[in-house]
């Protein structure tokens, strides 16, 4: 049974134009006028893009003392509604290592995702095992590590543990991804607010400024630099991440930088709402900043030094978020946002003219799969690509609520907001997993998507690092000093 997709305009990351594609079997078979097939998909008046891809969920993670509440049937549901083919996911390693957290996760996964997945392996301290372990991850198809210089006491890796993982990462052709803020400083100021009386949820906001965050982010790329590997930072947040990029970028130093839709869009005003629950809500790390930063994540985007819109989406219920009534440091840290992404961005980034309905593709999947190395089979549409399209509709919107969404938890941070775009069709390896307004996808449908090794970038790297790199002076016994 073929499929074609009739009366749209194909929108890619390079071009616009329209064009009909037929689908066979998982792919795409061809793209041209007058396509015929055994169905039709009416793209009549939509666009035709290729399926998001969101580079940051937390589905079913261990975090805080408890388990963000989203399961992978229920976020890959929400994902496939907003117009999200994939989901790359980390996997939080526990005692039994890497390999054995990595199972768990796939097991989840396999079992219940509607979408196509993959996942970022978390390297949460040092060891041989570790060192082992990390070459068995990449030949299991992961090419990309996590870090977090956060979360003392519980994620939380130091320098000489960075520079030792960075350094595999760049033998395996993998790229660290970094969750960048000074975890150190962190703690000291939680403590401190905590013991000056401040024990709300704006509290959290203020134990982690900009520059906590601004100065981590140059920090990780120092160390990635002489690890000789590109990097990857995940929810850039604010001016002094984004400059301590830019400046990276530069210098000629592979840096990729990940906003969230949420720090596009939300600011910092929300942590002194007078409802202890709304705030407590929004309560994520990096945290909302205000607005003059907002500029700078979408002039990033607009200019290239940032690449890609993520949601971080880890979401807590409020019953979870209560954990903290009495200590804002008890919140459980995260926020959801996979199933609103597209229309969010459409919407505030899109229709706003901020961006172009290209860059639209660009930072919401084309990017991504270049730096999973899962490109051309993902984010884009060409013939022989998977079949993750969207036939998305600007026509059409809706106001965001909580009460009619597809994400498990009870509130949901875009509450009340307008939205204009919305996928009519979405599918997912040639399956209609979405369509009009309907979900169609079995849970356990999703495959997971295997990552070849980098090739190019860490060959380069390693290339320029042997050549300069710090050779000892051959010194004759006349040029050295006598009786000494
Ligand atoms: O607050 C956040 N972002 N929670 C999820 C874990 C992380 O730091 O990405
Ligand atoms: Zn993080
Ligand atoms: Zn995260
Ligand atoms: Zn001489």
């Amino acid at each position: 049974m073929s499929k074609v997709i009739k009366g749209g305009t194909i929108v890619a990351a390079d071009r616009s134009y329209e064009a009909d594609v037929l689908i066979e079997g998982e792919t795409i078979a061809a793209i041209g006028p007058d396509l015929k097939g055994d169905e039709v998909i009416d793209a009549e008046g939509a666009l035709i893009i290729p399926g998001g891809i969101d580079p940051h969920t937390h589905f079913e993670m261990p975090f805080m003392g408890t388990t963000t509440a989203e399961t992978w049937e229920s976020g890959t549901y929400a994902a496939v509604s907003g117009g999200t083919t994939m989901v790359v996911d980390f996997v939080i390693p526990g005692e039994d290592g890497l390999i054995a957290a990595l199972d768990e996760w796939e097991e989840r996964a396999a079992r219940q995702a509607c979408s196509d997945y993959s996942f970022h392996v978390s390297i949460t301290g040092w060891s041989k095992k570790i060192f082992e372990e990390m070459e068995t991850v990449v030949g299991r198809g992961v090419n990309t590590f996590k870090h977090f210089m956060a979360y003392k006491g519980a994620l939380m890796v130091n320098d000489d543990e960075m520079f030792a993982s960075f350094q595999r990462c760049a033998a395996l052709g993998a790229i660290p991804f970094v969750h960048a803020e000074n975890g150190d400083l962190v703690a000291a100021m939680q403590q401190k607010l905590m013991s000056s009386g401040l024990s709300g949820p704006e509290a959290h906001a203020y134990s982690r400024p900009p520059d906590v965050e601004g100065e981590a982010v140059n920090r990780a790329i120092t160390i990635a630099d002489a690890a000789g590997v590109p990097i990857y930072i995940v929810h850039v947040s604010c001016e002094q991440a984004h400059e301590a990029i830019r400046r990276a970028q530069h210098k000629g130093i592979r840096v990729y930088g990940e906003p969230l839709i949420q720090h596009l869009t939300l600011d910092e005003s929300e942590y002194s709402n007078p409802d202890w629950a709304h705030a407590a809500q929004r309560v994520m790390s990096p945290p909302f900043r205000d607005a003059r930063h907002q500029a700078s994540l979408w002039a990033g985007l607009q200019s290239g030094s940032l690449h890609t819109v993520a949601t971080d989406h880890a979401a807590f219920t409020m019953k979870q978020k209560l954990l903290g009534l009495n200590d804002f440091t008890k919140i459980p840290n995260g926020t959801g946002g996979v199933e609103d992404r597209l229309s969010m961005l459409w919407t505030t980034g899109v229709e706003t003219g901020r961006l172009t309905p290209n860059e639209f593709v660009a930072v919401t999947s084309t990017n991504i799969a270049k730096i999973l190395n899962i490109y051309p089979r993902k984010g884009a549409i060409v013939p022989g690509a998977d079949a993750d399209l969207v036939v998305w509709d600007p026509k059409t919107g809706k106001t965001i609520s909580a009460a009619n969404q597809k994400s498990i938890i009870d509130y949901n941070v875009f509450e009340g907001m307008k939205v204009s775009g919305l996928p009519r069709y979405t599918l997912s390896r040639g399956d209609v997993v979405w369509g009009e307004g309907v979900a169609r996808a079995k849970p356990g449908r999703g495959k997971f998507i295997a990552r070849q090794p980098f090739q190019a970038v860490n060959k380069a790297l390693s290339t320029w690092k042997e050549l300069t790199a710090p050779r000892a002076v051959t010194r004759s016994p006349e040029h050295m000093p006598i009786g000494v």
